[in-house]
C-alpha cells in the first residue's frame, strides 16, 4: 500500500503573516493521522490547502500521485468535516447526506440511495433520516456530517476539530466511535486537534505544528516518550524540568524514605497532595526552588502538606531531547 497524500514544501503566507512554512508530510493509505498544535499554528490552513479552499503560496499537494494544485475543491477526491458541521438547516439529515453525492461529478449513480442508507445505518442515524438539523442532538448532527463526508468515499477524510462542539462525556464516546469507524471503512483520516489526549488516543501518527512549522512527526509513543524539542515534549503532556532534565509526572517518584544509595534522590517539601482515586497528585518543591508534580501510586502511602520527601526517577525515564 502506497502513500495517499503528500505535502511538498507546502507554504501559505497571508501578506506578511506566515500561516504555514514549508510543510513536508507523507501519509500512507488507511492511516489515522493527526495535526496537533496550539491555536493559530496553521492546522486549518493546512486542511484548507488540501481541500482546495486556499491556494498555496508555494509547494504542492499530491493525492494518489495526482498533483492537486489549481484544481477546484469538487475536483479533489477529499471531503471535509468542519468543526461547526456546516449542515444545511433547511434539508433533512438524509438530504444533507445526499448533497455530497449530487454535487460531485459522477456521484449520483443508480446505487446512490443504497449507499446513503448504508452509511446512515453504519452511523446509527437511519431513524433520524427525515429530521432537520435543528431536531438533532449535537452527537447526531456530528454523525450526519460524518455520513455526508463518508458517502462520497473520499481518498482522504479531513476533519477539523470535529469533536470540539460536543460536551465532554459525549466527546469521549464519539471519539471511540470515530476510531472504530475509521478502522471499519479503512479511509485515510487527517484529523485536526489541539487536544493532546485526543491526538494520543486516536492517531497512528501525529504531526506537531508550532507557529506554522513542523516540530515533529511520529507515533503517539514517539512523541510522548521521545520528543525532540521542548515544545513537543510540553505540548504532549506535563513535564518536570529538573536541572534541564525532562521527566513526566508519572515517571517522577516521590517517597518518604530515602531510596537506595544507587539512585540520586533530591530532597523536597510537599506543597499539595490530591487523592484522585487511581493515583495521588503530588506537588513538591525541591531545595533548589523548582516545583515538581508527580502522579504517585496510592500504595506509596499518603502525603501531607509540609512533609519532607525524596524525589527521584529512573535515568531511562528522562526525556532525551
Ligand atoms: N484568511 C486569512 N487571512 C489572514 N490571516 C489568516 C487567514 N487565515 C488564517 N490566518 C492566520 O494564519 C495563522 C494560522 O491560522 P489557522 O487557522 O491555520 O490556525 P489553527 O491552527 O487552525 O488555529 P485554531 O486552533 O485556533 O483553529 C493564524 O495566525 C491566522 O491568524
Ligand atoms: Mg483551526
Amino acid at each position: 500500500m502506497g502513500n495517499v497524500l503528500e505535502l511538498n514544501r507546502l507554504t501559505k503566507h497571508f501578506r506578511e503573516q506566515v500561516a504555514l512554512e514549508s510543510l513536508d508530510l507523507t501519509i500512507p493509505e488507511g492511516e489515522f493521522f493527526s495535526l496537533l498544535g496550539p491555536s493559530g499554528c496553521g492546522k486549518t490552513t493546512t486542511l484548507r490547502l488540501i481541500a482546495g479552499f486556499e491556494e498555496p503560496t508555494e509547494g504542492e499537494v499530491w493525492l494518489r500521485g495526482r498533483r492537486l494544485n489549481g484544481l477546484r475543491p469538487y475536483e479533489r477526491n477529499v471531503s471535509t468535516v468542519f468543526q461547526s458541521y456546516a449542515l444545511f438547516p433547511h434539508l433533512t439529515a438524509r438530504e444533507n447526506i445526499e448533497f455530497g453525492l449530487r454535487h460531485r461529478a459522477g456521484g449520483w449513480r443508480a446505487d446512490a440511495p443504497q449507499r446513503v442508507r448504508a452509511v446512515m445505518e453504519m452511523l446509527q442515524i437511519a431513524d433520524k433520516a427525515e429530521r432537520k438539523p435543528a431536531q438533532l442532538s449535537g452527537g447526531e448532527k456530528q454523525r450526519v456530517a460524518l455520513a455526508r463526508s463518508l458517502v462520497v468515499e473520499p481518498d482522504v477524510l479531513l476533519l477539523d476539530e470535529p469533536l470540539s462542539a460536543l460536551d465532554p462525556n459525549l466527546r469521549k464516546q464519539v471519539r471511540a466511535e470515530l476510531k472504530a469507524l475509521q478502522r471499519r471503512v479503512g479511509i485515510t483520516f487527517l484529523f485536526i486537534t489541539h487536544d493532546q489526549e485526543e491526538a494520543l488516543s486516536l492517531s497512528d501518527r501525529i504531526a506537531v505544528l508550532n507557529a506554522g512549522r513542523l516540530e515533529q512527526v511520529g507515533t503517539p509513543q514517539d512523541l510522548y516518550l521521545r520528543p525532540k524539542t521542548r515544545f513537543a515534549a510540553g505540548f504532549l503532556g506535563p513535564v518536570n524540568w529538573i536541572n534541564g532534565v525532562g521527566v513526566r509526572p508519572e515517571a517522577t517518584r516521590v517517597m518518604h524514605e530515602r531510596p537506595s544509595e544507587e539512585v540520586r534522590a533530591l530532597p523536597a517539601t510537599v506543597e499539595n497532595a490530591v487523592f484522585l482515586g487511581n493515583c495521588i497528585h503530588v506537588e513538591a518543591r525541591l531545595a533548589t526552588g523548582e516545583q515538581v508534580v508527580a502522579e504517585v501510586s496510592r500504595l506509596n502511602g499518603t502525603f501531607r502538606h509540609g512533609e519532607q520527601v525524596h524525589v527521584w526517577w529512573r535515568e531511562a525515564d528522562e526525556l532525551a531531547l
